[in-house]
């Protein structure tokens, strides 16, 4: 199974992607999660790509293509993954298809979770992650039991560089101009499940599951029509 979750920043898709990942057994690929990695290793592409990730910018679609076409060979993949970050461009897009395609494969989901600027901007706020596990809290609606300290590993908690007040505009700037003419790409196929991003996490959780094995089902009624 093959599904990519899409979303504003700090709509929730990590969150969900997690959950999913576990229900289907597949892989979650996050390339946000992949180039902090890059950057905190202080590797050389990091240190170019920290630049654009502290600005709120994309990071080169030639970097992130190639982390994607390597991990997508990996041998966890073979029954599928979850795409939480990527294709962001169109450009992304097409090579995502490629390598696909390639592969005689298909993309089966493609999830877009929609919430208000408001509401996303107070989850970015409060937002803490854990620099030893990368579990993750909110201080109002997921607060860690002791002030700065994970609950599971008790590592220290830190705020995202571009969580902070500029940087969250310019990204989501670059999502409207950017990442939104991929989901009117995916939805003009009509590949995608628009799913209400409020309420508690599993209500979120409970309506994707919803939405993924409608699909299935449908997509079985095409393959084997009675
Ligand atoms: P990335 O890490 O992918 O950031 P993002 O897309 O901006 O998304 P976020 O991680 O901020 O939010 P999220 O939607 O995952 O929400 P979360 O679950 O964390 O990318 C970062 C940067 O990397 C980009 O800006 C770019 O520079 C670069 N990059 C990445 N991919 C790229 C690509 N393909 N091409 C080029 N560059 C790329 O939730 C947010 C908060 O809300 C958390 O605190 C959480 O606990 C809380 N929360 C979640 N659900 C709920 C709920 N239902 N109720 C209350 N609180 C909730």
């Amino acid at each position: 199974m093959h599904v990519i979750i899409m979303g504003p920043p700090g709509s929730g898709k990590g969150t969900q992607a997690k959950l999913i990942a576990g229900k289907y057994h597949i892989p979650q690929i996050a390339t946000g999660d992949i180039l902090r990695e890059a950057v905190g290793g202080g590797l050389a592409p990091g240190l170019e790509t920290k630049v654009y990730m502290t600005r709120g910018e994309l990071v080169p679609d030639e970097v992130v293509i190639g982390i994607i076409e390597g991990r997508v060979t990996q041998g966890n993949c073979g029954r599928g993954f979850l795409l939480d970050g990527f294709p962001r461009t169109l450009d992304q897009a097409n090579a995502l298809e490629g390598m696909l395609g390639k592969r005689g494969l298909t993309i089966d989901h493609v999830i877009n979770i929609e919430i208000e600027m408001e509401e996303l901007i107070r989850r970015l706020r409060g937002r803490r992650t854990c620099s030893k596990c990368g579990a993750m809290y909110h201080l109002l609606f997921n607060p860690p039991e002791k002030e700065g300290i994970c609950d599971i590993c008790g590592g220290s908690l830190y705020q995202r560089d571009d969580d902070k007040e500029g940087t969250i505009r310019s990204r989501f700037e670059v999502y409207s101009n950017q990442t939104e003419p991929v989901i009117q790409y995916y939805a003009s196929q009509g590949l995608v499940r628009f799913i209400n991003g409020v309420g508690k996490i599993d209500d979120i959780f409970f309506r994707i599951v919803e939405a993924i094995e409608d699909r299935k089902k449908y997509a079985k009624r095409r393959s084997h029509p009675s």
